[in-house]
């Protein structure tokens, strides 16, 4: 199959891999001499409940959601210090870039990854008991310092959801962008287009936004159901903006 040199990926460098002082270990793996891929965007991100939740949407229910959840928002590592709370978000860009990823990040279980792939970035990590009140041990925390996305329609879903579009530059954009030509506001999950005390501006005229989201934005407030949720389309918005202690 011929392949993309523009294919995308989300990486996130997590709490664990920060706190362990990984970061540059982390990006001279994945860096273009080893990998051929190119950084399309990077930033540093306060996880708030609500981004976490979005991205792990798929494992809502799993009984190491909850530590999932936490883990990411960097709860578990900085307990006492929020102002450590935060995750390295990057886009990378060319050719199997999800496979590329994916392979240096290696099996999701630390422990897997040590046995299976020595060498490979989650071989460093740690595997922690989940107990329930009782003290029973009801599973594991994966403490794998790297989420790397599963498949190319999995990247674009996070990338959105993580990036706005003028955080990547335009020759490197691959999804659909649209000027937007009203202003959308945001509260207590309800979306406005006009301004209601408390609401944060999520779009106004002129800002570039994915072609998705308007079209979501617009369905939400037809009343229509839309494949993007409200909530995975103000995430991104209220990241660095709002945290959930603010
Ligand atoms: P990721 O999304 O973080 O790149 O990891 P992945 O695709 O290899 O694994 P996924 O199934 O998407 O799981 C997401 C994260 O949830 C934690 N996990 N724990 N205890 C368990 O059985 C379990 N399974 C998954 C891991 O931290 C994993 O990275
Ligand atoms: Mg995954």
């Amino acid at each position: 199959m011929h392949s993309n040199e523009f294919e995308q990926t989300l990486v996130l460098i997590k709490p664990d891999a920060l706190k362990n002082s990984l970061t540059g270990y982390v990006l001279s793996q994945l860096s273009e001499f080893h990998t051929g891929l190119r950084f399309a965007g990077a930033k540093v991100v306060h996880v708030t409940r609500m981004l976490a939740e979005e991205h792990y949407a798929e494992h809502r229910g799993k009984a190491f959601y909850p530590a999932l959840i936490e883990y990411i928002m960097g709860l578990l590592h900085y307990p006492d210090e929020p102002h450590k709370r935060r995750v390295i978000a990057i886009v990378y860009q060319g050719s199997d870039a999800v496979k590329k990823a994916r392979e240096i990040a290696g099996p999701t279980n630390p422990h897997v990854a040590r046995e299976q792939k020595p060498g490979c970035i989650r071989s460093l990590g740690t595997l922690v008991p989940l107990k329930n009140e009782r003290g029973e041990e009801i599973g594991q925390r994966m403490d794998n310092l790297i989420h790397a996305s599963a498949t190319p329609e999995e990247a674009e879903r996070e990338i959105k959801l993580w990036f706005k579009p003028n955080e990547i530059p335009p020759h490197m954009r691959i999804y659909p962008v649209r000027r937007c030509e009203e202003h959308f506001y945001y509260k207590d999950d309800q979306l406005f287009t006009e301004y209601a005390p408390g609401s944060v501006c999520l779009l106004a005229p002129g800002d570039v936004a994915w072609a998705t989201d308007i079209q979501a934005l617009k369905m939400i407030l037809q009343g229509k159901t839309s494949d993007v949720s409200l909530r995975a389309v103000a995430a991104k918005y209220l990241t660095n903006e709002m945290c959930d202690e603010c």
